[in-house]
Order: structure tokens, then sequence, then C-alpha cells
């Protein structure tokens, strides 16, 4: 009989574990959201995550539990394994990608280098916070925001008050997340893969380009990246896949500051946008790995298979008719470049694909992405 993954959430994540899966002769199960999702191509059973009945009644016959997104809570996540399921990641590592101040506390026991943060409950700890800090910062929403959606630039404290009044009922008490406002020269991440039984394998940091918060573009490896550079931050990588216990690929993103170090932005214990590359660019792709991980299988080489990859994201998608229709002038134009598509409704600002190429030439590489990405645009 063959392995089975249950996968909670049915978006481009878990439909990217399809390919992999039935490579493997892996059963993909999924839990999700609504009818026609993007990964509607598995086995998709359709229920509400936070519904620990419905959730139970899908996990019942897989040998692991994983997911697509961080939301499931707590309680439910309990319940799995109180009911014997192995979940992965499990929920005492999950809980710090869910919450960004439990991530900021945990991290800081841990020693993982972070920018000056604070939980703060009202407007004037906030205030506070900003005169000590150059008068701006960065205020989150401790749960549930991506995308940039939750982050916010403020130099008053009145630019809270909506997001306290709105998280009065919080599990923190209503605390928001204050950060310094970090001079960076760069966005990093680094993906680290570890299995249940304690194997760790560090894929190459890349650089992540964010436009309005949003993930645009990836390098992989991150260019001008001294051995140094490399070597701690596959170490952060490290510490923290094994300090939090993350089974399942584990992202960091992080900067680079102007004076050389590296500080923790956040985590994502799934695979990630910055981790797309892989597909095509390194020995085991990111979503081949994440089933690898759960299932505590022998993990795969992360190592990349051409000097250079990028990955572009085909945001929002064109203003008339699907992606399909813009197949055949990128493929005619970018032979070389490897499209990937969602199977998502184009709408602004969604991510409904991206584009990888691989090659020797960063310039062109960069140039072939960006230019079959821009098919898929207007
Ligand atoms: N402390 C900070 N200083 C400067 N820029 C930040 C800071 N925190 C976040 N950002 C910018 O906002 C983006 C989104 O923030 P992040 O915490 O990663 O939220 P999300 O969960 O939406 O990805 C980051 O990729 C970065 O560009
Ligand atoms: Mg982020």
């Amino acid at each position: 009989m063959s392995l089975r993954v249950g996968v909670i959430g049915g978006g481009q994540l878990a439909r990217m574990m399809i390919a992999p899966a039935v490579e493997l002769g892996v059963e993909l199960r999924v839990l999700a959201e609504d009818e026609g999702m993007a990964a509607s191509l598995a086995a998709t059973a359709v229920g509400d995550y936070r519904d620990a009945a419905a959730v139970l009644a899908f996990a019942h016959d897989v040998d692991v539990v994983t997911f697509d997104h961080e939301h499931v809570p707590q309680p439910v996540l309990r319940a799995l394994v109180d009911a014997g399921v192995a979940v992965h990641p499990g929920p005492d590592a999950l809980q710090f990608a869910q919450d960004k101040i439990a991530m900021r506390t945990r991290l800081a026991e841990l020693g993982a280098p972070q920018p000056d943060w604070a939980a703060v409950t009202g407007t004037d700890q906030l205030q506070e916070f900003l005169d000590a800090h150059g008068g701006r910062a960065v205020v989150k929403t401790p749960r549930g925001g991506y995308d940039g959606k939750g982050v916010r630039v403020v130099s008053r404290a009145e630019e809270a008050v909506d997001w306290f009044t709105a998280l009065a009922e919080d599990a923190n008490g209503g605390a928001l997340l204050v950060e310094e406002l970090v001079d960076f020269t760069r966005e990093l991440a680094q993906q680290v893969a570890r299995r249940p039984s304690g194997e760790v394998r560090a894929y190459p940091v890349v650089e992540t380009v964010q436009r309005g918060g949003v993930c645009a573009e990836v390098i992989a490896p991150a260019p001008h990246a001294s051995e140094r550079l490399v070597e701690v931050a596959a170490r952060i990588g490290v510490g923290i896949a094994e300090g939090l216990g993350v089974t399942g690929m584990l992202a960091v993103e992080l900067f680079e500051t102007t004076d050389d170090r590296l500080l923790v932005n956040e985590l994502a214990m799934r695979p990630h946008n910055s981790g797309h590359w892989s597909q095509d660019g390194a020995v085991t792709g990111q979503f081949e790995q994440h089933l690898r991980a759960v299932l505590d299988l022998p993990l795969g080489d992360p190592a990349a298979l051409a000097p250079w990859s990028v990955m572009v994201n085909i945001l929002g998608g064109p203003t008339r008719g699907s992606l399909s229709e813009r197949f055949a002038g990128a493929m005619a134009e970018h032979p070389e470049a490897k499209i990937h598509t969602y199977g998502k409704q184009p709408r602004p600002g969604r991510k409904v694909g991206h584009v990888n190429t691989v090659g020797d030439d960063l310039d062109d590489v960069t140039y072939q992405a960006r230019a079959a990405a821009a098919h898929f645009d207007g």
C-alpha cells in the first residue's frame, strides 16, 4: 500500500506537492476550503480546517498530516495529536509560525539574531518604542498576516489605533508586535528541511525581492554572498529548525543589514515562495523534500543544479482571458523558462503562478524569467 499524506489547505503549495507525490508514488489527499481550489487536482475533501471533527475525519486514514498554510488552530492540532495522528510540523513548533510575538519571544530565548522588538498593548507603549527607535517603526498584527497585509510602517502611535481596537479580544491580550525599522541592503531566505528523526539539510541561501510587501523575485543562490554569510545563514536556519523542533520545510526570512548582520524577519513552516526556484534548480525541490521530511524518509540533496536560478512570480495575471491563453507566446519566445501556474482566477496582486529559469549567466537567467513572466501580465 502506498504512503498517504494529508495536506490541510488547498492552495498552490498543496497543489505543487502533487507532482512529486505522483512521482514518488505517495498518495496525496487535500482538505480544501472550497471546491475548485488550486490543489483540487488531488483527491480532495472540502471542509473547515477550524472544525476539529472535520479535520479528524479527514486525517483518520493518512500516515501524516501536513499543511499548505499555518492557520489551523492549536486546539484542532492538539486534537489530532491526541487521536494519535502524526502531524508535521507539530503544534509545538507550528505555534511559532502562527504568532509573531510567540516567535520573537522564543527566538530571543534561542539567542537568534533579530530586530529590536516589543509586544505593545496600547498607543502609549507604542509611542515609547517609537521614541526610543528614531521615531519610526514597523507594527505587525501577530497572527494571520501574509503578503504584507498586517505590516505597517508608522511614525505616530495613533496610526495603529484601528489594529489595537480590532485586537482587543486576541490571544495576546490585544498586543501588537512592534519592531525597529531595519536598515537592510536586501532580504534573504534560508530554507532547511528537517525530519522527525532529526536529519537536517540546508538549502543555499537565496535573495528575495519584495514589492509592496509581496515576494516578486528570488535569486538562488544569493549573489555576492561571502562564505561567511552562507555559513551564518545556514547556521541560523538549522539552529531554528532544531531549537523549535520543526519537521518538514522551514523558511527563515532574513534581513541583511547595512552593517553586515543577518536578522530574522519571520518563519514559515511549509514550502515557501522563496523556495520555488528549487523545483527546477535543485537536485531535490522543496515540495518533494517536504513530503520526504514529513514522512520521515531520508532527505534529498538540496544542492543547486546550475550556478544560477531565478524565480519570478506572476502577480495578478492577465486582465483579459486565462493564463493558458498566454502559453503559446511565452513558450515560443522562452523555451528555457519553466512555467508554473496555480489554476487560480487572475485578480490584481494575487499570486497566480511563477516562472523559473536556470543557467550560467545571472543577467541572462534573470532576463529570461522576467520576460517569460511578463507574457502573463496586462
Ligand atoms: N522590521 C522591519 N524593518 C524593515 N522592513 C520590514 C520589517 N518587517 C517587515 N518588513 C518588510 O515587510 C515585508 C513583510 O513583512 P513580514 O513580517 O515578512 O510579513 P508577511 O507575513 O506579510 O510576509 C518584509 O518582507 C519586509 O520587506
Ligand atoms: Mg514575510
